[in-house]
């Protein structure tokens, strides 16, 4: 069995895209389904996958780090690094959160004593999934009950797209006062999901680009930003050197060669917005992207079958997901086919 977990207001949508799966619903965290997950099922609403999930009970902490120890032993690649995520589905105050870094430490302890290998291998890094990565993932639903999976390696890296490396799959949204508007927080967590940022020199085209805060990232860290919109950007990035702008429309605009990253948060209907990301992609136009598609109501969502069949042919990575930071709307982000290091 596998659990997706979601945004309790976005239930529904995910349970659309699990078609043809026997599922039931864990009220307020998310679906269980009889999905095998031979390949990535692209949910653009699950925040995080837990494969291989078992309900499981434990009296104590130290019965609990038993039942984590037990349950990676020997299932765990030997000497591969593996990540413990550990939190409560219970209780609105701190005793789930206490519980469960008992548990960890206790996880620890016991794992000083038999077992240093897997204690050695133990990483509190929060980093992108590499083909060695391994996760156990564990909630407690009361103090003495909770779902356990263990996903071996190399499962995490292969199911990238669904499983995330951060706790629940959640990022908290960025903060940054001198950008022009909150929405350049869509781009950091893209970027935190993709193990990927834009770099000093690399060539960027913003699509539906002002009041600017897309551009005001990627400038930054140093890129060279072409932004096109009917209206200006806020007046300081209007005047910056690494800024070309254009008033053009985000639709018709081509760029003269390949570019490190296409970048578009175009208010448009669905279709158009994926429509374009295809484009792009088929016409291999930019190695990277990070492209919103915004919702007006709850109908449209169908809509992205079409991107989950179509842009991972063009894909290296491609990823499908709401975002922490979106609202009516998903992120499709990834690198394209052909992107040296991959
Ligand atoms: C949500 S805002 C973009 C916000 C921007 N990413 C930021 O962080 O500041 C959407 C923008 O798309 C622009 N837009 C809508 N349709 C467009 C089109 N066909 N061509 C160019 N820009 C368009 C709007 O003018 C608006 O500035």
């Amino acid at each position: 069995m596998t659990l997706f977990l979601s945004d309790p207001d976005f239930h529904l949508p995910l349970a659309a895209e699990l078609p043809g799966h026997t599922r039931r619903e864990l009220p307020g965290i998310g679906w269980l389904s009889g999905h095998d997950l031979a390949e990535t099922p692209w949910l653009a609403f699950a925040r995080q996958t837990l494969p291989q999930i078992m309900e499981t009970r434990a009296v104590s902490v130290n019965a609990w780090a038993d039942r984590l120890i037990d349950a990676a032993a020997g299932v765990l690649p030997d000497d591969q690094p593996w990540h413990l995520h550990l939190w409560p589905e219970y209780g609105a105050g701190r005793a789930g959160l206490n519980r469960c870094e008992l548990i960890r430490a206790a996880v620890r302890e016991r794992l000083k004593k038999r077992r240093r290998h897997l204690l050695r291998a133990l990483s509190d890094e929060v980093v992108p999934f590499t083909p060695r990565s391994s996760l156990v993932q564990c909630f407690l639903t009361s103090p003495e009950a909770g779902w356990l999976s263990v996903s071996a390696a190399p499962q995490p890296w292969e199911l990238r797209g669904i499983i995330s490396p951060f706790v629940r799959g959640f990022i908290p949204w960025a903060e940054d006062k001198a950008a022009p508007s909150r929405a350049f927080a869509k781009v950091i967590e893209s970027e935190l999901r993709l193990g990927r940022q834009i770099e000093a020199g690399e060539s960027v085209v913003d699509l539906g680009a002002a009041p600017g805060s897309w551009s005001y990232v990627a400038l930054e860290r140093g890129a060279v930003v072409t932004a096109i919109d009917r209206s200006e950007l806020r007046e300081d990035l209007m005047r910056n050197p690494r800024l070309r702008f254009e008033t053009a429309d985000a639709f018709q605009y081509k760029p003269p060669q390949t570019v490190d990253w296409l970048i578009c948060d175009v208010i448009a209907a669905p279709q158009r917005s994926i429509d374009l990301l295809l484009e792009w992609l088929r016409e291999g136009r930019m190695r990277h992207f990070i492209v919103t598609i915004k919702f007006k109501g709850g109908d449209e969502y169908g809509l992205l079958e079409e991107l989950k069949r179509q842009a991972p042919r063009w894909c290296a990575d491609f990823r499908l997901t709401r975002l922490c930071a979106n609202k009516n709307e998903v992120c499709a982000f990834g690198s394209s086919r052909g992107t040296a290091d991959f």
